[in-house]
């Protein structure tokens, strides 16, 4: 099992290695709305962990360039972002 753990919440959310991260819907207080990689609702800050994640597919890096850089050290939108296993530590950006 990977580990998400969630500063804002001290909470640690476990889902399966290579899940992908919309699985924190309803089991965190972040929010979701398109899933798809486009809103930026679900955008976090990853501060730890971020070699866990797979690298971010076409829509994710395309709505991510559009962010300011002082956005998030490591930005990432959970509901397209994949974890290979291990652990991540996030940070809510909104
Ligand atoms: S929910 Fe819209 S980008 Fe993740």
């Amino acid at each position: 099992m990977a580990r998400v753990n969630v500063l804002d919440e001290r909470k640690i959310v476990e889902v399966p290695d290579g899940s992908l991260l919309v699985e924190l819907d309803g089991k965190t207080n972040l929010l979701f709305a398109c899933r798809e990689g486009v809103c930026t609702t679900c955008l976090v800050d990853v501060v730890e962990g971020k070699e866990n994640l797979e690298e971010p597919g076409e829509m994710e890096s395309m709505t991510l360039s559009t962010l300011p850089p002082s956005t998030a050290k490591n930005p990432r939108l959970m509901c397209v972002s994949r974890i290979k296993g291990g652990e991540v530590k996030i940070k809510y950006v909104h």
